[in-house]
């Protein structure tokens, strides 16, 4: 069979790069392989997100920008996945014709026999059933990249938090947990295929499980921790609201679980938390953060927070400021409050002007700059131990230090933090023994958006119970 060509392009959270690498792997029978170039490409699927309105903007644009390429290639077959196909559907395919095929979020499994009738009748395709359960549950481990370190696997499918302005519940549809050998032989796949490091996927992965009855999240990240080449362990996200003691204790207990949680707070008052449908107060997050911080006290916290949400006053706001102090996160990421479909907050009178929405953010930023710069700062001189991904990608201008080493890598701390290291020229030719190895990295500085350091120690089999190969650097 000749091979055809797949890009597939991907904007939204890591469900959505989790959801990329299925849809690679359910094509793949198919004869589909990957390209990066979408000029010679013969099914472009673009992945998108609605998150906010500019999500979903900069899908249409790019869908767009597509039509040009489709009068070049008449026979290209044009998709549109993801959580902007769920909540558009029909509509897509009215307002592009040159738009082949809209699948929704749940509709990966069935694209191959959508493909194929694609291929054969070149007919146009909507597929955007949602089912309360989960119908197939591989695993496809899709294909993974050279040298590829870590990947995602999700546990968790959808949400039922309805938070008032959120529409995850909506295009996602209800919660649905993967049963847990599916998991586990999933992960072991991808130990097979060179990954050394999972993160665990959800919108909630704290309630893993409670519905249907199956373990819980705790028990089942025990399960993960006795995967043999297995390094590391992470997940993302969890709901403040039913982060269990049991969970808490969890860190520091497992051997591979990484020593950082995300765990978004959104406001920092009450009111605000109340009819965003958080369903926690800020008292009580609060007593969350000091738990985990007594279970496992290097352990790294970081947030999400909107700002700007409808009827926020600016004592509200000054609250959420005053939490982000007493906490001192090790990074958040702020988001400007947007109206979305279906989701009650839309309705909600009291709507923010976008300038005071922008002053707000930029307040909120420059003191999470201000607490990074002095955390970061408070690292240099400590030695971390990584795990190796590969040469450094995307340094930013401000993030290069003024020694700089010819060649640069990067791998992150069990924190998360993403550190950079000159490679000894005796290693350099050993690539393969620095990729997905642990190293020791004495930290030499730090800029507002990295660390760098010395390479002390390693490379180190990273995979536990291979026997520990120590190469002197
Ligand atoms: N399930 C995760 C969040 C997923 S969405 C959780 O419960 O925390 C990622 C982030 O996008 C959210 O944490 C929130 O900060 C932001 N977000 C969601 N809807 C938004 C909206 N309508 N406007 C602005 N930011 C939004
Ligand atoms: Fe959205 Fe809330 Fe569900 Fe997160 S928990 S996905 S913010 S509804
Ligand atoms: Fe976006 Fe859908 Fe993820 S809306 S954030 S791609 S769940």
């Amino acid at each position: 069979m000749k091979p055809k060509l797949l890009h597939i392009s991907t904007i939204g959270c890591q469900m959505n790069v989790y959801d990329a690498n299925q849809i690679a792997g359910v094509l793949a029978p198919l004869g589909y392989i990957g390209t990066d170039a979408i000029e010679s490409a013969d099914m472009v699927i673009v992945n998108t997100c609605t998150i906010r309105e500019k999500a979903e903007q900069k899908a249409f644009s790019y869908l767009g920008r597509l039509a040009k390429i489709k009068i070049a290639n008449p026979s290209l077959i044009v998709a549109v996945g993801g959580c902007v196909a769920q909540q558009e559907g029909e509509t897509i395919l009215k307002r592009m014709p040159h738009v082949d095929l809209v699948f929704g979020t749940h509709a990966i499994f069935r694209l191959p026999e959508m493909v194929r009738r694609i291929e054969s009748s070149r007919c146009r395709i909507v597929d955007v059933r949602l089912s309360d359960t989960i119908d197939v549950d591989g695993p496809v481990a899709g294909p993974v990249s050279d040298g590829q370190v870590s990947a995602f696997v999700t546990i968790v499918r959808g949400c039922d938090n309805y938070c008032t302005y959120c529409v995850v519940p909506h295009v996602r549809g209800r919660e649905a947990s993967r049963d847990p050998d599916r998991i586990i032989e999933e992960i072991r796949m991808r130990v097979e295929q060179g990954v050394r490091e999972v993160t665990l996927l959800g919108q909630n992965v704290n309630s893993y499980g409670s519905k249907e009855g199956l373990c819980s999240f705790a028990e089942l990240l025990a399960r993960v921790d006795g995967v043999d080449g297995l390094s590391r362990i992470r997940f993302t996200t969890s709901h403040p609201k039913d982060l269990s003691d049991d969970l808490i204790r969890t860190f520091g207990r497992l051997e591979k679980l990484c020593h950082h949680i995300h765990l978004p707070v959104q406001s920092g008052d009450d009111g605000i938390l109340k009819r965003m449908n958080r369903k926690y107060t800020r008292n009580a997050y609060l007593e969350k953060i000091a738990g985990l911080r007594t279970a496992c006290p290097d352990i790294a916290i970081t947030s999400d927070f909107i700002v700007g949400f409808p009827g926020e006053t600016d004592r509200q706001f000054q609250a959420t400021l005053g939490l982000i102090e007493s906490v001192r996160y090790d990074g958040l990421f702020a988001f400007m409050y947007s109206d979305r479909p279906n989701a009650p907050a839309a309705a909600f009178s009291g709507k923010i002007a976008e300038s005071v929405k922008k002053e707000r953010l930029q307040a909120l930023l420059n003191l999470q700059e201000t607490i990074t710069r002095e955390k970061h700062q408070a690292i240099v001189g400590q030695t971390l131990q990584i795990l190796v991904e590969g040469p450094s990608r995307g340094l930013k201008s401000d993030d290069t230090d003024s020694a700089s080493q010819p060649v640069r890598w990067s791998g992150r701390a069990s924190s998360n933090h993403i550190i950079h290291f000159a490679v000894p020229d005796d290693l350099l030719t050993k690539k393969e023994l620095l990729t997905g190895t642990f190293a020791d990295i004495m930290i030499e500085g730090a800029h507002a958006h990295s660390l760098w350091g010395r390479l002390i120690r390693g490379p180190k089999n990273a995979a536990p119970g291979k026997g520990e190969t120590t190469i002197a650097a």
